[in-house]
């Protein structure tokens, strides 16, 4: 399947951790990015895994990896995260101050991305950020079901993004199967990200694949801007 329109990450946090290594070569050549989920059980109720696991995974691929800071204080986090390989950062807004953070991650030279809960405003100011991560589902767990609503904000998101000519990705992270995929595309969605869906079960291959499909017709039938 011809890869045009929106990129898929595969989120970590679902994936076998005893047998990482194979998790991660069974999709390696078939997707763009990993996603990695911080939690630090106060911004979310949830615990996940720290900077010397993130190492672990730039061992295994070289394909760029985003760190997804779900965590009080993240400017706290930025330096430990890009010594451990992260090529982008993404904060959230609702955790620290907007311009300091994207700022002092700039500055460390990775990308930046900044993440908003559902009931979030996504404002873009200007070219502060890489990426918009559009959350549509409360963070802090996996296997969530996709938050609808959230379609129409990815939609305006790309509106804004297009009428200022930004070089800002939209992302979309939470409750993605083959049928949400299509939705977010369809709206406008430049990436996904998506775990259970790709991880649980046996066959990760046959779900990136099934992704790749549901985000070519969804970009075939992408809504006008
Ligand atoms: C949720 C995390 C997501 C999560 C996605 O708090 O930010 O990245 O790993 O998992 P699924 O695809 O299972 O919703
Ligand atoms: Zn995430």
């Amino acid at each position: 399947m011809a890869r045009i329109g929106t990129k898929i990450s595969a989120s970590v946090l679902s994936a076998d951790f005893r047998k990482l290594n194979l998790e991660i070569y069974s999709i390696d050549d078939l997707v763009d990015e990993y996603h990695l989920d911080i939690m630090d059980g106060h911004f979310v109720p949830n615990i996940s895994f720290g900077p010397d696991f993130v190492k672990a995974v730039r061992k295994l691929t070289k394909k760029p990896l985003d760190v997804h800071l779900m965590v009080e204080k993240p400017e706290k986090y930025v330096d430990s995260f890009v010594d451990a390989g992260a090529d982008m950062i993404t904060f959230h807004t609702e955790a620290a101050n907007y311009f300091t953070c994207s700022d002092y991650i700039r500055k460390k030279g990775v990308k930046v991305g900044i993440a908003y809960n559902p009931i979030t405003p996504a404002y873009i100011f200007g070219e502060e950020m890489d990426r918009v991560l559009l959350m549509s589902v409360k963070p802090g767990f996996a296997g969530q079901e996709f938050k609808k609503e959230v379609l129409k904000k990815i939609y305006e998101a790309k509106k804004w993004v297009k009428k200022k000519k930004y070089n800002i990705e939209i992302a979309v992270d939470g409750g993605i199967n083959d049928k949400t995929a299509y939705q977010a595309a369809k709206n406008g969605a430049d990436i996904i990200i998506a775990g259970s869906y790709v991880f649980k079960g046996y066959n990760h291959k046959t779900k990136i694949q099934n992704l790749r499909q549901a985000l070519f017709l969804g970009h075939i039938m992408r809504k006008k801007i």
